[in-house]
Formats: C-alpha cells, structure tokens, sequence
C-alpha cells in the first residue's frame, strides 16, 4: 500500500525518514548530499539518493531471500523505500575482507591486504564523539546492548558477509569493507536496518592492474568521479538482479 509521508522523525546526512500512517512502516527517502569524516567535508553525488536507494532495495532484498531477517519492505519511487519501523541500536558494525581507511590509519597497515578471517568491530553512533571504536567491554559499559545482543550482532554480521561477498562478486565487485546498522522489532528480535549502498560498502573492480575504487571514497579522498562511480555500481547490479524486482510497488505502479 502506497503510504505518504507524515511527520519528520529524523534527518540525517544522507536520508530523510518519515512517520506513516501505519505506526509499524517508515518512509524513507535518500538524498544527494554526501559528507564524509563527521560532515567535516560537505558536497553532493548527483543520482547519488537514487542509487543509494535502488541498490540498497535490491541487495536488501536479497538478503531477506537468504535468509536474514531486515527492515526491507518496498521500494516506493526511485529515492523512496518504505521500512520496518524498528529502534535503532545506536552502534555501527564494520566487517572488513581486505585493509583500507581507518584499519589502515589506526594501525599503519599497508591497504589491500587479504583479511582472513574477516574482521568485525564494532563503532558507538555519536557524531559529538566521533563515532569511537568501541568493544564489547564498553559497549556493555554504555549500556548500548547486552552481551548477547552484541554476540548475535557479530554472527549476523559475519553471516551478511558471507551472502554480500557472493552479491557484489556476481556484479565483478571485491567487498573491502562494509557497514551495517541494526535495530529490535517490537519483540525485541534483531533485523538488519539502515542501507547497503556505495556509501556503506568499500566496492573495488580487481580486474585490471590497479584496483578501482568504485565507492564513496572517490567522494572522501577525491579519488575520481564520484557521479560515474555511483551510476557504474547501479548499472552492475541492475544487469546482475536482470529482471528481478526488489518487491517494488513504485516498479509494479509503473506496468
Ligand atoms: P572506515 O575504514 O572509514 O572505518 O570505514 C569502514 C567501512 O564503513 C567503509 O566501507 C565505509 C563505511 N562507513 C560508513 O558507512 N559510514 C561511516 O560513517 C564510516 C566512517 C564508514
Ligand atoms: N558519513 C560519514 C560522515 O560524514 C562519514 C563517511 O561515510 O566517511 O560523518
């Protein structure tokens, strides 16, 4: 059911998410605006909010086949999905198959190596403090989950690796690296929430003899075109997914 946007519940850098009529769906709708290293550096992807939402439908969707429980409902119009309302636990989880950005720069790692096995770790979500490295240790400090919401964290996330590593794989893409955010339904049960996107994932083409960034670091480090970059990631999973639609009203609207 198409459901329109309602109250502001939060804007943040990249998304807009909206209150429906229905307490248990959000409207989510993605933006061009990119910002990197707290929004300390600020600017704008065109297409980027399309993207962003139409790859994040898709791979979600996947996910949901395979078998890991997300907020994922439809995707409503080209930068619009609709989710499960969810609270968010306020902790990013980064898995990491290969060295780069700040695992680099914490521990002078050279970039690109193989990381096996993967790598979890966990951020608080608090721009005031930087969204900090934290452990489990101070995750239990802070009270920001259980112990045993923070072990099953660690196996979905590892379990999402596994099945995204084999999605971009069949896009020509090597996953460095990816983020993810989850949140508890009203049982308390844990989806996988937030987006899955060239903003969130480290996305590199091992094709030639340089690797090539095809992410949201051509933004951060002035890599390239970062417009080019988003539109080729879009493309590669449009011809991966073929006619498959990630359960879209907006595409069934369009028949
Ligand atoms: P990092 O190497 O900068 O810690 O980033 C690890 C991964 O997390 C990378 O794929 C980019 C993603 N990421 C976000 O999605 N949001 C963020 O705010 C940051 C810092 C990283
Ligand atoms: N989105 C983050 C920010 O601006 C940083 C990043 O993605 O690198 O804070």
């Amino acid at each position: 059911m198409p459901l329109s946007p309602q109250e502001l519940l939060y804007e943040g850098k990249a998304k807009r998410i909206y209150r429906t009529a229905d307490p248990q769906v959000y409207l989510c709708q993605y933006k061009d605006n990119a910002t990197a290293f707290n929004a300390q550096k600020r600017g704008s992807i065109a297409g980027k909010g399309e993207v962003n939402c139409t790859v994040s439908s898709h791979v979600l969707a996947y996910l949901a086949q395979q078998g890991i429980p997300n907020h994922f409902l439809a995707q409503t119009g080209p930068t619009e999905m609709q989710v499960r309302a969810l609270h968010i636990l306020p902790l990013e989880v980064v898995v990491r198959n290969r060295t780069a950005g700040s695992l680099c720069r914490r521990l002078g790692l050279e970039q690109g190596l193989p990381i096996e096995p993967p790598l979890v770790e966990f951020y608080y979500k608090n721009d005031a403090l930087g969204d900090p490295l934290v452990t489990p240790d101070h995750i239990r400090l802070l009270q920001l989950a259980t112990p045993e919401q923070v072990e099953r964290l660690g196996s979905l996330a590892l379990a999402i690796n596994h099945h995204l590593q084999a999605f971009w794989r069949s896009c020509r893409l090597e996953l460095v690296d990816f983020k993810l955010e989850f949140g508890l339904d009203e049982r308390g049960e844990i989806l996988l929430a937030d987006e899955i996107s060239p903003d969130t994932c480290r996305l590199w083409d091992l094709g030639g003899s340089e690797p090539r960034v095809l992410d949201k670091d051509l933004f951060r480090f002035d890599l390239g075109d970062p417009v080019a970059g988003y539109q080729e990631v879009l493309q590669r999973v449009l011809q991966a997914v073929g006619s498959q639609s990630p359960l879209s009203l907006w595409e069934k609207g369009q028949d």
